[in-house]
């Protein structure tokens, strides 16, 4: 591959690429979109609704206005298109969750020196007990799959298949998603019991309480007790150390009946373990909050899925954003 041409003003853009960042989570942590809503604001309205310094609030909304996510006009202040359709809490569209989990994570990556020295997680799994992190990360999840999943379903056929295990599903998007395309599927959605209450109004937001149940478990410590003719494992295996993995793998293929199909659903690396990017980015995320978690690649998940015993094991070639992809294996 050619050596990418770095100059000093590229390097310094991304050195300082943060300054925006932040721009964009204090505008969603603020809620200034949806207070903006379809009105034309002064700074100061704008101001007096959400209670802030009007001086630094107007530094704030000229800024978000430079990056074109607000319009300003004669001192009023509007959202643009995008702004109202995916930054305001009314639409039904709003990615705010995920932008908001994005903020809190800053911390611990402005630490990220501390994490490599030690080896050690810098932001404990202490933080998700607090229930404004538990909401951000989970519906932050949910706004993550609901743009990917309605494609992704279309390239897993499930059309023989009948009950679905969604092992540590989140709020059950992929769950609703696989049933929308199925309708003879049913599913059963196992995570946390902190999650239920995410899962279930997700759920019956979609009208699926006939076809998607929520099941209480902590998939390291305990089994899973009912039998599947297929498992989706998405984006779990990441926040576990390879140990940990194969035990998870190992529960979820002799949960199968024989046929039966796994589909692994992660961030995979090259097996050189550079790139792509993302994944790899997505591995000292993983490293800053969490005991053993890590981006695996392909052949660590092929490796795995054999030990369990799975065989006909296959990357599906897809193209999925963040360099995410599939593994699929047949029990
Ligand atoms: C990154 S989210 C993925 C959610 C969903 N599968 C998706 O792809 O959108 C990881 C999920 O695993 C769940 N989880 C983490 N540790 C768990 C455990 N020990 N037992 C059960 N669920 C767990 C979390 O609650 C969370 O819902």
């Amino acid at each position: 591959m050619a050596e990418h041409r770095w100059n000093p003003g590229e390097l310094l853009k991304l050195s300082g690429g943060y300054w925006q960042t932040c721009v964009l989570h204090a505008g969603v942590k603020l809620d200034v979109f949806t207070t903006i809503g379809a009105d034309r604001l002064t700074g100061k309205a704008v101001a007096g609704r959400i209670d802030a310094d009007s001086r630094g609030l107007g530094m704030l909304l000229n800024a978000l206005t430079a990056m074109e996510l607000l319009v300003k006009t004669d001192d009023h202040f509007q959202n643009t298109t995008f702004a109202q359709e995916f930054l305001s809490t009314s639409s039904p569209r709003y990615i705010g969750h995920i932008i908001l989990h994005h903020q809190q994570l800053m911390e611990s990556w402005a630490h990220l020196d501390q994490g490599v020295k030690t080896g050690k997680p810098v932001r404990t799994r202490a933080s998700r007990s607090d229930d404004d992190w538990r909401e951000n990360f989970l519906m932050g999840m949910f706004n993550m799959a609901m743009q990917l999943a309605p494609k992704l379903v279309t390239h897993i056929d499930l059309s023989d298949r009948r009950h679905l295990l969604d092992l540590g599903g989140g709020p059950g998007t992929y769950a609703i998603h696989f049933c929308r395309r199925y309708p003879r599927l049913k599913a059963t959605v196992y995570d946390l019991p902190t999650t239920r209450p995410f899962a279930e109004k997700t759920i019956d937001k979609f009208g699926l309480t006939d076809r998607i149940t929520f099941k209480d478990i902590n998939f390291i410590e305990e089994g899973i007790q009912e039998t599947f003719d297929a498992a989706w494992l998405s984006h779990i295996l990441h926040g576990e150390s390879p140990e940990n993995c194969r035990k998870i793998i190992n529960k979820a293929v002799a949960a199968l009946e024989s046929g039966g199909m796994i589909v692994i659903h992660e961030f995979i690396l090259n097996n050189t373990m550079d790139g792509p990017l993302f994944p790899t980015l997505f591995s000292l995320n993983m490293l800053l909050g969490t005991e053993g978690g890590q981006a695996y690649s392909e052949r660590q998940l092929f490796d795995m899925l054999a030990d369990a015993g799975a065989s006909d094991i296959r990357r599906l070639p897809i193209d999925i954003p963040n360099d995410s992809g599939i593994v699929t294996g047949i029990r």
